[in-house]
């Protein structure tokens, strides 16, 4: 069996973040959602509430598992026996972001990263955009799984 790690924030996710897990899964037999920390990004949701949403998105979708990364992703993929890391590009400034965290995964243990495009019709979609966007109340309804809303409208002290 092949197993990819698709990490990131997931700070909320949204519907471009799955879009590209559903791509690592036509890859692999097992997808493994690391819901991890960033050292350059404050959350607005805790980690245990970013992984549930995370399941709650993703639950129906065969073969995906989601859990939370306590410490070096590349320690995550060894725990879970992942052959590769699956990151999706919306455009160059992805592309800059995530080359450098490729080579030092690659670095530190070997692993390789598979970067795919997402559909374009989502490329928008970015979870900071997405937050600044609820923060002021404007409808992010079609950016996120349902799941997301109540948590965004809570976190910003709105009822839905
Ligand atoms: O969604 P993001 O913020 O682009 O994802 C980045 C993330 C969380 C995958 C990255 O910061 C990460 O791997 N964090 C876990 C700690 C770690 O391994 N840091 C070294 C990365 S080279």
């Amino acid at each position: 069996m092949t197993t990819a790690v698709c990490p990131g924030s997931f700070d909320p996710v949204t519907l471009g973040h799955l879009d590209v897990v559903r791509r690592a899964r036509s890859m692999f037999d097992r997808v493994v959602v690391g819901v991890a920390r960033n050292a350059g990004k404050t959350p607005l949701l805790d980690l245990d509430t970013r992984v549930a949403l995370a399941r709650a998105a993703l639950a129906d979708i065969d073969g995906v598992e989601v859990a939370p990364v306590p410490g070096l992703l590349v320690d995550f993929c060894r725990e879970v026996g992942a052959a590769a890391i699956v990151k999706g590009l919306r455009g160059g400034a992805d592309y800059d972001a995530e080359v450098p965290m490729a080579l030092m995964n690659r670095h530190l243990v070997g692993i390789e990263t598979i970067f795919v495009t997402g559909d374009p019709a989502l490329a928008h979609i970015a979870s900071s955009l997405v937050k600044d966007v609820a923060r002021y109340g404007g409808d992010v309804s079609d950016l996120v799984p349902a799941p997301v809303l109540p948590a965004l409208a809570g976190a910003f002290g709105r009822s839905t």
